[in-house]
């Protein structure tokens, strides 16, 4: 039954991008807005010659070579970008629109797109799931906590030596693995068995190692190894891992474009991984042939390989990146726990706030701080508490509060700077959680910033202090599990009206790892917000 709607959705799909071929912008005589001459990266998609089988790669390369006008431009770089042999029928290849007009004669051309780019989307959770204990109960005896699952995380990288992609405790890699994993710095092991980079349209010979940090929150909250003393909150020790801490991973770095991204799906397929992961954003008007996910998805999917894509962070409603019925499109959601710094005010009230990494130990929490709210005048400057905007305001030995925004972490420094002993951010709590704050600092919600600011102006006739209790992580937030404001929402815009994303799972509130040591605590982890963990049951 599956298998036929899959069918009838590809068939549809095959329909719809042949009428697409006259879409691409191709110079006529009467349009000379188009540069005719001008070299682009093209994927030409071509219909599978009735019969032939291609035995060996050369041979496949070969024949689409027979499409090109002739192997090499005038610079002397090759033509041929890329020739996929799972993940389409075609290849990518430098070329000008008015050698894509006339391949468009060929026999067995189906249709020609342009290259384009795509962009990343931006511990506790197994408790909270009730999947705490590793040696007992579902993920253990259920879900065998991903053993002898291959993930390829198809994203930015990893960092080659961080512990949550250890193998302590990693059962030997699966006698169907087909993949490599050949570079001088960076080695693979049992938990890490494969990697490759693939950027500007060549296989690298650098190691897929993460910079920009997607990558490797994606690959540790997918299957991270247990790491001991994870994150170091003041003095709060955690345990972290990932949702299949024994599946392992093949990484699969591509920074940059269509052509690349695809290439990676091909060749996650010829490596038989099992599940691929592919947390990268997509245009919510995507249709199942632009969208690189759904396409590449489908022939993944169809050898039986699992595909898990994000479903976006855009917030509103119809704002999906992915919505094709054969991916499993992953919505993100609160869970209950958060790391609270309690302000308590002077009258006795308390909010629970949240701070990232700066859990103090030696803060006076007993003391009842002066509080000075730069703000009072209504000025941007001063509400923001930006650079310069202290000057000639008292801040010293004072709780001073900022509105939040960009930059949170700079706004400390002005008020460090200007002696302050802590600082109370307003505002939207989106985004800020994993800040390496200079100061103690508790981060509120807006509606008790304003009841702060009230005190603040009237304070019942003493003068208005406050102090910050510092709490770790605690749970019980409520309501809970809450979808996150920014997770995007369906309905699809084109998918016909199939319900998406299937699945939310915690993806705020996510320990993950960092290629880089950050914070006061010079620790391997970022508290981070993402999106996000799925549960993985086999
Ligand atoms: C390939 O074709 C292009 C465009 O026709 C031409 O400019 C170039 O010189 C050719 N290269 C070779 C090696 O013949
Ligand atoms: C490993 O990489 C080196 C250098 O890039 C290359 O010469 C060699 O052929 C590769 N070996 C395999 C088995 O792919
Ligand atoms: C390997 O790492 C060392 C030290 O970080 C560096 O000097 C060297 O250039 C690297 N080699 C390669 C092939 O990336
Ligand atoms: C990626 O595609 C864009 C066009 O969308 C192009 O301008 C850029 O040069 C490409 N990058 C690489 C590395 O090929
Ligand atoms: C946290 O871990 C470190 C290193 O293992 C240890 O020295 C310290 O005592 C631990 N702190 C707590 C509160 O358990
Ligand atoms: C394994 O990889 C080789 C190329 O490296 C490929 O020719 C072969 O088809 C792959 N095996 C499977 C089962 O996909
Ligand atoms: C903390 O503040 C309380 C209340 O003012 C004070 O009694 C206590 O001595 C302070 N502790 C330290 C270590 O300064
Ligand atoms: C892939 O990783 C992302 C986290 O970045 C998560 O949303 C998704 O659930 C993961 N999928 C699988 C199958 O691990």
């Amino acid at each position: 039954m599956m298998s036929s709607i899959l069918g009838f959705l590809f068939f549809f799909l095959i329909l719809t991008e042949r009428s697409q071929t006259s879409d691409i912008q191709l110079p006529s005589s009467a349009d000379d807005s188009i540069n005719g001459n001008e070299i682009k990266t093209y994927i030409i998609h071509l219909t599978k010659p009735e019969g032939r089988k291609f035995l060996s790669e050369e041979e496949l390369e070969s024949w689409h070579k027979s499409f090109l006008p002739n192997m090499t431009l005038d610079s002397g770089e090759q033509r041929l970008i890329y020739s996929y042999s799972e993940v389409m029928t075609g290849f990518a290849a430098k070329l000008t629109p008015h050698e894509v007009q006339a391949m468009q004669h060929l026999d067995g051309f189906l249709h020609a797109e342009l290259d384009i780019q795509h962009e990343p989307e931006t511990t506790y959770t197994p408790k909270y799931l009730g999947l705490s204990d590793p040696t007992n109960g579902i993920w253990h005896t259920e879900s065998n906590m991903g053993e002898g699952i291959i993930i390829g995380v198809i994203d930015s990288g990893i960092p080659s030596n961080h512990p949550s992609f250890s193998d302590v405790q990693m059962p030997a890699k699966p006698t169907n693995w087909n993949g490599s994993c050949n570079f001088t710095n960076f080695s693979c092991n049992n938990k890490i068995i494969g990697g490759v980079m693939y950027s500007g349209g060549t296989k690298k010979t650098t190691p897929p190692v993460d910079t920009g940090g997607h990558g490797s929150h994606v690959a540790s909250i997918a299957a991270g190894n247990f790491v001991k003393d994870a994150m170091v909150v003041g003095n709060f020790n955690y345990t972290a891992s990932g949702m299949a801490p024994r599946a392992h991973l093949a990484i699969y770095k591509v920074p940059e474009n269509r052509t690349d991204t695809l290439k990676a799906f091909d060749q996650s397929i010829i490596d038989q991984v099992n599940i691929i992961n592919y947390s990268s954003g997509a245009d919510p008007d995507d249709t199942f042939y632009t969208d690189t996910a759904a396409f590449s998805g489908y022939k993944a999917v169809r050898k039986g390989i699992a595909v898990s894509v994000s479903a976006g962070n855009r917030g509103n409603p119809e704002s999906l990146s992915h919505s094709a019925p054969w991916l499993t499109v992953v919505g993100a959601s609160w869970p209950d726990r958060r790391l609270a710094a309690e302000v308590r005010l002077g009258n006795g009230d308390q909010f629970i706030g949240e701070t990232g990494f700066y859990q103090p130990t030696k803060f006076n929490s007993s003391f009842q701080f002066p509080i000075e709210y730069p703000g009072a005048n209504d000025e941007a400057k001063t509400k923001g508490c930006w650079k310069g905007s202290l000057n000639g305001i008292d801040v010293k030995d004072k709780i001073v509060l900022c509105w939040s925004g960009k930059g949170n972490i700079d706004k400390g420094r002005v008020v460090l700077a200007a002696g302050g002993a802590a600082m109370i951010l307003m505002g939207s709590l989106v985004n800020t959680r994993n800040d390496h704050h200079v100061l103690p600092v508790s981060h509120v919600i807006t509606a008790d910033a304003r009841k702060i600011i009230d005190y603040y102006n009237s304070p019942g006739g003493s003068n208005p202090t406050a102090t910050l209790i510092f709490k770790g992580q605690t749970s019980g937030r409520r309501p809970a599990p809450a979808i996150a404001p920014t997770s995007s929402r369906g309905p699809s815009r084109t998918n016909g009206g199939i319900l998406k994303p299937d699945v939310i799972a915690p993806g705020y509130e996510i320990l993950g790892a960092s290629p880089k040591k950050g914070g006061p605590f010079n620790n391997y982890f970022e508290y981070k917000m993402l999106n996000s963990p799925l549960i993985i049951y086999f």
